[in-house]
């Protein structure tokens, strides 16, 4: 007997295949010969040189895919050195601490210009020594993970951190929101445990983290104070949604259970009355 394999195996074949290629750590997998010319031949270079390279694959960049070139231009397939950073492709010199905003802000455009606009900014533009988005997110070279304020806003680094006068209050209410925003997901993931719609709750919390993290980039009092007061309402009321989403999700187990109940006892009934009726 030959066994046939179920037409749909195939199909979970490719959709096991896609799965794991989406897998976070799928990165990883990819094969070393189809990295960029940078990273094969920058690993094989000195020191200071070669060190951008591990500390790079440890970061969030390349976690999304943002490769040497993302940053630094250039072309990735060029073998030459001399080719592969030529000013033709693109390649950009290390930027100065005064074009570190533009440089960074090709992707980070909202971050940047909010920095432009903010403390640093404006004190950058005057020719003041500020910290700059590297100062802050490159203490650890190219290893930029995400970001936990308590590693950024300390005592070693903060006396560059111009405009972030009082770092521990600054650093406080930066706790304060992550706790918010900690309790928010917790109570949206509660609700969609329970079978409840909460796309529109976690795209709330996100677009609630995204401008709050615009408000911290200025660096002030002045907007910071405000942005805090809008960031706790706006959490609050993704939170209370998703307390009430639970709450409709209890209620309708509840009134399940108790249709499924009235249904078990009509069953029972109708049983009992055609066993008296024989
Ligand atoms: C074949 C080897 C080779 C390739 C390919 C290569 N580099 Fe380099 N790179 C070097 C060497 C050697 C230096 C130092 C001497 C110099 O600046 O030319 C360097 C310097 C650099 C610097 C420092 C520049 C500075 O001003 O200090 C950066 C940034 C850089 N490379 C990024 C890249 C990127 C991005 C790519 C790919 C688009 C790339 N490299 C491709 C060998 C290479
Ligand atoms: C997120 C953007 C970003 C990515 C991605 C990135 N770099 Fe850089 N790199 C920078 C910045 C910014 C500097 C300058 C740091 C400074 O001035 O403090 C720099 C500096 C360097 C330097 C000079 C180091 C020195 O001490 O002079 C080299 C070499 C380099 N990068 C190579 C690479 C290579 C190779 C990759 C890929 C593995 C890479 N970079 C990926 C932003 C990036
Ligand atoms: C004075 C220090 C400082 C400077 C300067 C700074 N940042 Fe940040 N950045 C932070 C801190 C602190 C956080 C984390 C806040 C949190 O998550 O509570 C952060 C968070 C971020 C994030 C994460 C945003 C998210 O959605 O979670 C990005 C991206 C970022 N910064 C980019 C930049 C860029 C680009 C620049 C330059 C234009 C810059 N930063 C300048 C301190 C700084
Ligand atoms: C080519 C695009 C690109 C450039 C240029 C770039 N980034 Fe990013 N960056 C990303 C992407 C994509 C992510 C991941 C998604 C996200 O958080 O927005 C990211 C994430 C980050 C984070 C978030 C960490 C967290 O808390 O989640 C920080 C901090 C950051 N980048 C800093 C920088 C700094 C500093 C520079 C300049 C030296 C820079 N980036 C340049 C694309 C870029």
């Amino acid at each position: 007997m030959t066994r046939r394999l179920h037409p749909l195996w195939g199909l979970q074949l490719v959709w096991a295949l896609l799965l794991a290629a989406a897998a976070p750590g799928a990165a990883q997998l990819l094969d070393p010969e189809a990295e960029s010319t940078c990273i094969t031949c920058h690993e094989q270079e000195e020191e200071e040189l070669a060190v951008p390279v591990p500390e790079w694959r440890e970061s969030v960049h390349a976690l999304h895919e943002v490769s040497c070139d993302g940053c630094h231009g250039g072309d990735p397939r060029e073998q030459d050195a001399d080719l592969s950073m030529s000013e033709e492709a693109g390649f950009l010199d290390n930027p100065s601490w005064t074009e570190m905003t533009d440089y960074c802000g090709v992707c980070h455009e909202g971050i940047a210009e909010s920095y432009r606009l903010g403390y640093l900014g404006r004190n950058l533009r005057e020719g003041v020594r500020v910290a700059t988005c590297a100062t802050c997110h490159m203490a650890d070279g190219h290893r930029i993970v995400e970001s936990r304020p308590e590693e950024i806003l300390t005592a070693e680094r903060c006396p560059h951190c111009l405009g972030v006068d009082d770092p521990q209050s600054e650093l406080a209410r930066l706790h304060e929101v992550r706790a918010l925003e900690l309790a928010t997901a917790a109570q949206v993931r509660a609700a969609g445990d329970k079978g409840m719609d909460v796309m529109g709750l976690d795209a709330g919390r996100r677009a609630a983290h995204a401008s709050w993290m615009l408000s911290v980039h200025r660096f002030h009092d002045e907007f910071i104070e405000p942005a805090l007061r809008v960031a706790r309402a706006e959490l609050a009321e993704v939170r209370s949604t998703a307390i009430e989403y639970e709450r409709r999700a209890d209620e309708r187990r509840r009134y399940g259970a108790v249709v499924l109940g009235a249904l078990g006892m009509l069953l029972v009934s109708l049983v009992l009355m055609r066993r008296a009726s024989k």
